[in-house]
């Protein structure tokens, strides 16, 4: 299984970050992708945004058997960059159907953290219910709570049942 992670996080290196890493070094087969090094505008809908960075990266997200998608937990909701990202799904639909197509069937995952010891339901609802319109299987999340950092020698509970998930 080839696996590519998307970073949404205002951290490069911060906890979220941090988590993923703990996850890809498990992995043979991964990517990473930041949303930091792409230009993605919010979604418009004269569409005069289609040549900014949002339609090349789908292009190779959707060349992956799996998407993990990676953000902290920012007032309740996943990562305004990340947002942005997904709200650009719209192109999808509407200009880039073909490309759209492709979206059906890919896997995907969320890896986050957050302060509080469980995330609100309503974090992990948007990713079901967008996951399940656009017909991606979703194969759950990993949710770490930190307080300070992220400890790399202590067990993350939930990591292993992850990793085995995106190793198919
Ligand atoms: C703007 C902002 C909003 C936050 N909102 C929440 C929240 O609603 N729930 C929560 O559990 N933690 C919240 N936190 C804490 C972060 O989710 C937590 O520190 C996370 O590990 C940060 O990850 P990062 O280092 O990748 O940014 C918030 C932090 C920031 C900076």
């Amino acid at each position: 299984m080839s696996t590519a992670f998307l970073i949404a996080s205002s951290r490069p290196q911060g906890n979220t970050v941090q988590l993923a890493n703990l996850v890809a070094e498990k992995l043979s087969r991964v990517s990473v992708f930041n949303l930091d090094d792409y230009d993605i505008s919010v979604y418009d809908y004269e569409h005069r945004n289609r040549h900014d960075d949002f339609l090349p990266l789908i292009e190779k997200l959707v060349s992956f058997d799996h998407v993990v998608f990676v953000t902290p937990v920012y007032w309740y909701a996943m990562s305004a960059q990340l947002k942005i990202f997904f709200d650009r799904f719209s192109d999808l639909l509407t200009i880039e159907k073909n490309l759209g197509r492709k979206l059906k069937g890919l896997n995907c995952s969320v890896i986050a953290t957050g302060s509080w010891d469980y995330p609100p339901p309503c974090f992990e609802d948007v990713f079901k219910l967008t996951f399940s319109y656009l017909g991606m299987p979703y194969q759950g999340m990993l949710y770490c709570p930190v307080d300070e950092d992220i400890d790399p020698n202590h067990s993350i509970p939930g990591i292993s049942e992850f990793v085995a998930r995106l190793q198919g």
